[in-house]
């Protein structure tokens, strides 16, 4: 038998709780090079303010270049009060802005996916949530996040005046709608294009150029559009409608944390974020849970590792088309679940409640169990 390729991974933990949910990644990695023969090149780093803590900037060049370099980078979360008050260009978050931003990773995938399991743990009613799958395609290299003008300026009065500026391209607006039709066509064949053309020319562009491209090339896929506004009210009162969302960069953010309430807890959702495949061949690619370093729960032991586990599940899919494998990890979430295992956030009545590498613990003997 030859030998596979090492699967070459940067794994940067980041800040809070990303520390705690990685290490329970690492035994998954552990466990898939012992019983499924696959082997993992990981080099670790940091970023955030870890990074800024030992060399004064959120994210390294070095890094930068060593993400360029690997097949597929895990994020944890980056966010620490202890830099809450310096310039924006140093903050914590720069670190994944400026990843997405110079590996050109555009087309952010959050699913978010109802367990079983969890019904009961959504806010919603469990009739509202059962089954749901819906999956948001966010852009993230574009939008008010990254526009110009922007800044903080004094004006001639002393008073002060904040600018951003959200700004789209077609070919920008395009090939994040491509991902999304994509996508659609493996899925329920539905895309909901999501904007604000009722008071934005950039949200407008948006809608003109998805249509457009949806004429053009998508003509099979069954194309909708909604306000950003009526969306977020829709994704609480009937969720189940939709199949795929694509949306920009700021309304993507705000509605994926919506959306992935509605599965119980910011701790369960997992993301992927892809580019453009480049001249050497390789498609960027990074993998990190929808919720952020949680500073209050951070270094006690009882964060929730399902959303970085199941990262790392969406990053065998997609960079390494490991689907049985993949499969494997997410079956082995849900049959934990099912088993009555609980961290505090999806904690309900009559279930056992389990720290963070108890419930690691536990997804691994299940995929003991699933190998045989
Ligand atoms: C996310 C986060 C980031 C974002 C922050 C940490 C910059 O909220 O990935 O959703 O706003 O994109
Ligand atoms: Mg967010």
């Amino acid at each position: 038998m030859s030998a596979q390729p090492a699967r070459k991974l940067l794994v940067l933990p980041g800040d809070g709780i990303g520390p705690e949910v990685m290490r329970e990644v690492g035994r998954v990695i552990t466990w898939l090079e012992k019983n499924r023969g696959l082997t993992f090149e990981v080099t670790e780093d940091l970023v955030g303010g870890a990074s800024l803590a030992e060399y004064g900037v959120p994210i390294r060049n070095e890094v930068i270049e060593k993400a360029r370099e690997a097949d597929a980078v895990l994020f944890g979360s980056v966010g620490d009060p202890r830099w809450s008050h310096v310039g924006f260009d140093k903050r914590p978050e720069v670190a994944i802005l400026k990843l997405r931003q110079e590996l050109e990773l555009f087309a952010n995938l959050r699913p978010a996916k109802v367990f079983d399991a969890l019904v009961d743990a959504s806010t919603l009613k469990p009739d509202v949530v059962r089954g749901l799958d819906i999956m948001i395609v966010r852009e993230t290299v574009g939008g008010i996040y990254f526009g110009n003008p922007r800044g903080i300026e004094t004006l001639a009065d002393g008073s002060r005046r904040g600018v951003n500026t959200e700004v789209y391209t077609t070919s920008e607006i395009e090939r994040v709608a491509r991902v999304a039709f994509e996508m659609a066509r493996k899925r329920s064949n539905h895309v909901c294009s999501v904007e604000k053309c009722n008071v934005m020319e950039s949200g407008l562009l948006w809608k003109e150029v998805v249509t457009d491209l949806h004429a053009r090339e998508f003509s099979d896929v069954t194309l909708s559009h909604m306000l950003a506004d009526n969306c977020a009210m829709q994704l609480v009162r009937n969720p189940r409608q939709f199949d795929v969302i694509v949306t920009g960069n700021l309304f993507g953010d705000i509605l994926s944390d919506l959306a992935s309430m509605l599965t119980g807890s910011l701790g369960m959702l997992p993301s992927a974020t892809l580019g453009a495949v480049q001249a050497n061949g390789k498609s960027p690619a990074l993998y990190e849970p929808i919720h952020g370093s949680a500073p209050d729960i951070a270094g006690q032991g009882i964060a929730n590792p399902i959303a970085q586990i199941l990262s790392f599940a969406m990053l065998l899919r997609y960079s390494f088309d490991l689907q049985e494998d993949a499969q494997m990890v997410e079956e082995a979430v849900s049959r934990v679940l099912e088993s009555g295992l609980r961290t505090a956030d999806i904690m309900s009545e009559g279930m056992a409640r389990v720290g963070t590498s108890v419930m690691g613990e536990a997804i691994v003997r299940e995929l003991d169990k699933l190998q045989g």
